[in-house]
């Protein structure tokens, strides 16, 4: 094909982009969204703060209108998320306990439950693990409610919306030899073991110099579907410019085309002036819309 999504769909998979609500009265970005991408993954707005920024109450337009967009151009919607330590809205980050576990449910059957049939993936849960070589859950006030709280959050996700797809997602978790993705593997292994319905895996893959692709990329996301679950690379961006960035991109276009179950990617943002990093260059379009080397690349390869 002679676009993003199309490409990838000749491979059977989705090709995507973060999308921010705000951005969406722009024609220069609209434009390259409908020609360029099949899923959508709203950037902030279905986040907790943003879909419950008062206990019980529930605010859903700007989610809502980004998948207006994603009907109206045919894209499918990746929902993100349901259950993090960031971006909680005040009254969640006060909270501990019983009442943090019941307030979490609450909010995965509400949220779930509107967007129910609308969705092809769920970022159940963000984050929940943390970086360095413990290979421990992250401390949170949600890690504090008792270990169990992410298969609870999964088990109310499948219950409030049965058809979408349950992720996990997290960061640092694409080299096979790190603490983190050894203790992510062996929870995806667990809740396979023991059922708690869980149908995939998201590697974020932010990518810097300070944390490059992993040679063994390719060996990660294999690994992960060899337990039974789908993969997808969730929030794609590489720094960089030029040749260095494009073969970058082909590496993990190339990763992901090499694993059966991994059925699609996701670059977090369109432009480079879109980006939450935007110094760092790191998407495949520049500030003027304009494909970049990163994008023949990813197109050629996919
Ligand atoms: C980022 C957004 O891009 C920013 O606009 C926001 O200020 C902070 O969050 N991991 C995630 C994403 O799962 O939700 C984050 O998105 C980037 C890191």
């Amino acid at each position: 094909g002679s676009t993003l999504g199309s490409a990838a769909s000749g491979t059977g998979r989705y090709f995507g982009t973060a999308v921010s609500a705000s951005r969406l009265s722009d024609s220069v970005y609209t434009g390259i969204l409908s020609r360029e991408f099949s899923m959508i993954t709203p950037e902030n707005e279905m986040k907790i703060d943003a879909t419950e920024p008062a206990q019980g109450q529930f605010s859903y337009g700007n989610a809502d209108r980004i998948v207006s967009q994603a009907t109206s151009q045919g894209a499918r919607m990746r929902g993100h998320t349901l259950a993090w330590y960031s971006q909680q809205p005040g009254w969640m980050q006060s909270m501990e306990g019983a009442a943090l576990r019941s307030a979490m449910l609450n909010h995965i059957t509400q949220v779930a439950g509107h967007y129910s049939g609308k969705i092809y993936a769920w970022d159940v849960v963000n984050e929940a693990f943390a970086d360095g070589g413990s290979g421990a859950r992250r401390d949170s006030n949600l890690q504090r409610t008792g270990d169990d709280w992410i298969e609870a959050a999964f088990r109310a996700a499948r219950a409030a919306d049965p058809n979408a797809k349950l992720c996990y997602n997290d960061y640092n978790t694409d080299d096979w030899n790190q603490a983190k993705t050894q203790a992510v593997y062996r929870m995806v292994q667990d809740f396979k073991s023991r059922g708690v319905p869980i149908d995939c895996v998201g590697f974020q893959s932010h990518f810097n110099p300070n944390s490059p692709v992993p040679s063994n990329y390719r060996t990660t996301l294999q690994n992960f579907a060899d337990l039974g679950v789908d993969v997808q690379i969730t929030e794609l961006d590489i720094e960089g410019s030029g040749t260095a960035q494009a073969d970058n991109y082909r590496t993990v276009t190339n990763a992901c085309l090499a694993v059966t179950r991994c059925t699609g990617m996701t670059v977090w943002g369109i432009r480079d002036t879109d980006s939450w990093r935007a110094s760092a260059t790191p998407l495949l379009f520049d500030g003027n819309g304009q494909k970049k080397a990163a994008y023949t690349a990813v197109l050629d390869a996919l």
